[in-house]
């Protein structure tokens, strides 16, 4: 079979080392031939393809992004190549396509699947908010990035007195913050499932300064927001110092602490070094079960389906199942730290 391959929305690390799993066991067990499509579906819908070899896929276990570019793709395109789908399969020469991505590839391959495109998806995201599989590779190496990063950030913060506040990824969900939070001992963690209470934030810094503890370090998701009203600062707005605030809610928090506190607070936005990089062990090893099990579908005829982590076991589940709702943190999971304010 010629089978398509494509990898679309914001990069992960662990999607090469699914591309390198889908060319061992296509070409080496069923003889099939691997057309890579650059960019995700814009080079489906421009027809920039190339193909890749066992040789091309030497040494991509351990590299991070994507050997076949990634890119977002506006909804009207989408829409015009879901009406054309078919043609589009037959000009670039696919029998099946193996689409990697988030939560918006995940729709669209239902679109292509629904409109007659033989399609298998793989789950990807840093941000773990894909439903129906128990984790998303990417996930992990995230985690270790930003517990490291709240590791190093103690010292230093001990070192000055100061307040750290670091944002992690996460528009929707909190669970990088969570996880990292917690393995890294984050006297905070705030997250979007929650809406926090400066109040609580402020008074959970003074108590450890009262107790003699000379730093606090708070972990905050990017989509995490205070109540309604509670914190003086937005963006742009200018403090008694004549000092003028910016960028998101790392930034903002850091401001409105060291304005209230009047302690030393230092904004950290880790930004995209959570998804650079090479994946962890674990992360390998998810995406390369991904990539085996995307191909074993595609020669079962499973299209419609993706690729799901369930316990300890691979399963393929209608990728409907994936996008009907994004997995947020349930309270009974962000209840077990008495950090989370
Ligand atoms: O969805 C993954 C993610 O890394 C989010 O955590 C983050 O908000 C977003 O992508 C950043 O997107 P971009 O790379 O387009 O800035």
């Amino acid at each position: 079979m010629r089978i398509g391959v494509l990898t679309s929305g914001g990069d992960c690390p662990g999607l090469n080392a699914v591309i390198r799993s889908v060319v061992h066991r296509g070409t080496d067990v069923h003889g099939d031939e691997i057309v890579g499509i650059q960019d995700g579906f814009l080079g489906l819908i421009e027809g920039r393809t190339r193909p890749v070899s066992h040789d091309d896929v030497t040494g991509l276990l351990t590299l991070g992004g994507t050997i076949l570019g990634s890119a977002r793709v506006r909804r009207e395109r989408i829409v015009w190549a879901v009406e054309n789908a078919t043609t589009l399969a037959r000009d670039i020469g696919i029998d099946a396509l193996i689409a990697i991505g988030g939560e918006g590839t995940l729709t669209a391959a239902k679109l292509f699947s629904d409109a007659g495109l033989p399609v298998v998806a793989v789950p990807k995201t840093i941000d773990n908010d894909i439903d129906a599989t128990d984790v998303t590779f990417g996930f992990d190496t995230a985690v270790h990035v930003a517990t490291e990063a709240i590791d190093r950030l103690k010292t230093t913060a001990e070192s000055h007195q100061r307040v750290m506040v670091v944002e992690l990824m996460g528009r929707h969900t909190g669970w990088i913050t969570l996880t990292a939070g917690m393995a890294g001992g984050a006297h905070g963690i705030l997250i979007p499932e929650k809406p926090f209470d400066i109040e609580a934030v402020a008074r959970m810094v003074e108590d450890r300064f009262d107790r003699g503890k000379k730093f606090a370090i708070i972990a905050v998701a990017e989509g995490a927001a205070p109540m309604p009203g509670t914190m003086r600062f937005d963006h742009g707005d200018v403090d008694q110092y004549g000092h003028r605030t910016f960028g998101g809610i790392g930034n903002r928090l850091a401001h409105e602490l060291e304005n209230l506190l009047g302690k030393e607070a230092r904004p950290v936005i880790l930004g995209h070094t959570q998804r650079g990089g090479t994946p962890t062990a674990r992360d390998r090893v998810l995406a390369s079960r991904f990539g085996w099990h995307a191909v074993e579908a595609v020669h079962r005829g499973a299209f419609g389906h993706f690729t799901a982590l369930r316990r300890t076991e691979i399963e393929l589940l209608p990728i409907g199942a994936a996008v009907s709702r994004l997995k947020t943190v349930p309270e009974d999971r962000w209840a077990e730290s008495e950090a989370v304010l």
